[in-house]
């Protein structure tokens, strides 16, 4: 049945976990709404022959519907509306809402192309890929106009935005290829502004980090209803190593945010050890509840990058409103770096008892934080070589230089 309306409606195929349950939802809402155009008009067409003018002489009948049924009839509908929406806001949620285990990769969108970051320093241009059947949250800008990053065999599509970052994520169901598109006119070549979602199994997954070449892996290996099309190639394969490889090795996304941090100033008020200074710490921040002067906020990507570009906006309680704005002094893969700095310094430092930060909800079935850090060969900062930025020369209990 499921399959029967997915082809009835053209739908390619179902790509992610949450496919199916976007479709039975679309199926439903589809056949209901037929289901009552039809009583609708077979009703009308009922009236027109049961009311009919019989001849010259009769007059037309006035009917009135009893006030029950002109009830139930509202009350029927509105509780209709009311049923999908409950079902529409509890699918809204599960696509909205990244599993915290979700492995991320950061997305650059330009005229016209997608680019791609991982935290491990690699990146991609046209080619996101990905290990089958775990959680991937897109961490996504534009450097130029508008884009909306679209795969249909996801059913999931979110706008790219120049001077913010917006997130996606999905779990691919088997190791395939699916296509990516833009899906908001963006100029010239909008219509060809493509890329291909490689999900890769276990052991193609070991191979592309050892260096592996994405489009030998999946010879053979388009998904579903791209079979047809075997002879499909993928986009484009280009991996840019240049400036982000150091003795051959990749530079991971946080020891690059630290060199930004650095080299911008983030560090003469931000302390990456937890110590409070001219503002919050980077360490522990990520995920925490913060207190601001109207309200809290839960500090993500999104709080992360306004208070970059609008420091003003959302001062956490405490803190004076001092932090001067970085739009336009930023590119976005150093806004990206900053990120999955922040974001890898969430563990906060062990801390004495009674001191205590407020601990990130870990989910068990997660397994321990080290190897799932280790499983992104997310390169962990010692923290000898943090030792400079935790007491910038000039503040209080800072060494006599
Ligand atoms: Cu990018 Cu349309």
């Amino acid at each position: 049945m499921n399959d029967f309306l997915r082809r009835l409606l053209f739908l390619p195929d179902q790509g992610a976990t949450f496919s199916a349950r976007v479709d039975h939802l679309h199926f439903l809402v589809i056949l209901v709404t037929m289901f009552g155009a039809t009583a609708v008009f077979a009703t009308a067409l009922w009236f027109t022959w049961r009311y009919r003018r019989r001849d010259e002489l009769t007059l037309t009948p006035l009917v009135r519907a009893p006030v029950a049924l002109e009830l139930a009839v509202v009350v029927g509908l509105f509780g209709l509306f009311l049923f999908f929406w409950v079902l529409g806001y509890r699918q809204y949620v599960r696509l909205r809402v990244a599993p915290d285990d979700a492995m991320e990769v950061y997305v650059t969108a330009k005229k016209w192309m997608w680019k791609f970051a991982y935290p491990d320093g690699r990146r991609s241009l046209g080619v996101l890929v990905v290990p089958a059947g775990r959680p991937v949250k897109l961490i996504m800008t534009s450097r130029d106009v508008i884009h909306s990053f679209y795969v249909p065999a996801f059913r999931t599509k979110q706008d790219v935005l120049p001077g913010r970052y917006t997130t996606i994520w999905f779990e691919t169901v088997a190791p395939g290829v699916y296509r990516t598109f833009c899906a908001e006119y963006c100029g010239t070549d909008h219509s060809r502004m493509w890329a291909d979602v490689v999900a890769l199994d276990a052991v193609q997954w070991e191979a592309w980090r050892a260096g592996a070449d994405p489009s030998d892996l999946v010879a053979g290996m388009l998904h579903g209803d791209d079979r047809e099309h075997g002879d499909r190639k993928l986009v484009s394969v280009a991996f840019a190593p240049s400036g982000v490889v150091q003795d051959g090795e990749p530079v991971s996304m946080a020891q690059r945010g630290l060199e930004v941090a650095a080299r911008k100033g983030c560090l003469s008020c931000h302390s990456v050890d937890g110590q409070p200074h001219i503002g919050p710490s980077f360490r522990g921040l990520y995920g925490r509840v913060e207190q601001l002067e109207n309200g809290t906020v839960r500090v993500d990507e999104a709080y992360l990058t306004k208070s970059m570009m609008e420091p003003m906006a959302d001062v956490v309680r405490g803190y004076r409103p001092v932090m001067p704005t970085y739009l336009g002094q930023l590119q976005p893969a150093e806004v990206g770096a900053l990120l999955e700095l922040i974001r890898s310094l969430r563990e906060p430092l062990p801390t004495p008892p009674g001191i205590g930060y407020p601990q990130l909800p870990t989910n068990p079935q997660d397994g321990p934080a080290q190897s799932y850090e280790a499983d992104r060969g997310l390169e962990t900062i010692p923290d000898e070589s943090l030792a400079p930025a935790q007491a910038p020369a000039g503040t209080p209990g800072a060494p006599a230089p």
